[in-house]
């Protein structure tokens, strides 16, 4: 995995001037990547995910229960370390993980649902996402003993979250080294921003979207099909634009820590995120 949880703790205690010393915040770190892998050992029970960071998912190597233990007890593993340190983080973390759920009982209920709005998924994405992404600041501050800052950390997070939700199923259209299974939200009619952008702009991709999604199951030369003609209309533009828009946010709500040296380095993430999506946009808009 990328880490970027544990990153983005130890990015948010270098936007203080007074960061929380190393191990208490090595527990958070540890805590944020435990939750989120347990979550994705899940997620995949959930989506029949294939491959995972470049190879087969748990439950497709070793089956569903194994997948479902092993989640349970890396949640587990997470709210126990953080036991150690004050009741708000820990309760903060239950909140986060229970924001978590929520959002993906909401994502499995919408499936298949086209006419849902890009607000309705982005409130998704905030729960799914975003949650964990924010509680990584709210936490850093908690333990910094600076509460009145959590909820600038927090907003900072949520908006980073959603933001790499948004490339996230950008990534599943373009599909570029991601690890995973390429048009997986086609195949499995899972609604992701590009999805509903499209079909929100144009009725013709919205009856190809239909069409696909009443094939049980849809062949992957349809889904191909599906995906490439998503690429040639305003989809890919759109989402990166909304990429843009959460990346700025997050830097605003930073203030005058973005010059702090955590700052700085959200601030490069920031960039890099929004600069891959320029050359495949770019490519798509010359086939056009
Ligand atoms: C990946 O989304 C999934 C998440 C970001 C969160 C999943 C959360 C849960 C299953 C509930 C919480 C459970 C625990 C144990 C904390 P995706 O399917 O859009 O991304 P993908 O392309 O990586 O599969
Ligand atoms: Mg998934």
């Amino acid at each position: 995995g990328k880490r970027i949880r544990p990153r983005l703790v130890w990015a948010f205690a270098h936007c203080l001037e007074h960061p929380p010393p190393q191990l208490p915040l090595l527990d958070l770190a540890v805590a944020a990547e435990l939750i989120h892998s347990g979550s994705l050992l899940h997620d995949d029970v959930l989506d029949q995910g294939q491959m995972r960071r470049g190879r087969e998912t748990v439950n497709v190597r070793w089956g569903n229960t194994v997948a479902v233990l092993a989640g349970d007890m890396m949640l587990v593993r997470a709210l126990g370390l953080l036991r150690e340190h004050p009741a708000e983080i820990s309760a903060t973390a239950v909140e986060t993980v229970a924001s978590m759920t929520e959002a993906v009982i909401s994502e499995v209920e919408s499936r298949g649902r086209l006419e849902l709005s890009p607000e309705h998924w982005r409130r998704i994405a905030a729960g799914k996402t975003g949650a964990l992404f924010a509680w990584c600041g709210r936490a850093v501050a908690l333990l910094a003993g600076e509460p009145c800052v959590a909820a600038d950390l927090a907003r900072c997070g949520r908006a980073l979250g959603i933001a790499f939700q948004l490339a996230d199923d950008l990534i599943d259209l373009v599909g570029r080294r991601s690890g995973k299974t390429r048009y997986s939200d086609l195949k499995n009619r899972e609604l992701s921003y590009p999805i509903l952008v499209a079909a929100a702009h144009s009725a013709g991709d919205r009856a190809a979207i239909s069409a696909l999604w009443k094939m049980d199951p849809p062949t992957d030369d349809a889904v191909r099909e599906v995906g490439q003609r998503l690429l040639a209309g305003v989809a890919l533009p759109r989402t990166v634009h909304q990429i843009s828009r959460e990346l700025t946010g997050a830097l605003e709500a930073l203030g005058p820590r973005r010059d702090r040296p955590g700052g700085l380095l959200i601030d490069r993430w920031a960039r890099k995120l929004g600069a891959q999506f320029i050359e495949p946009t770019l490519a798509a808009a010359k086939e056009r």
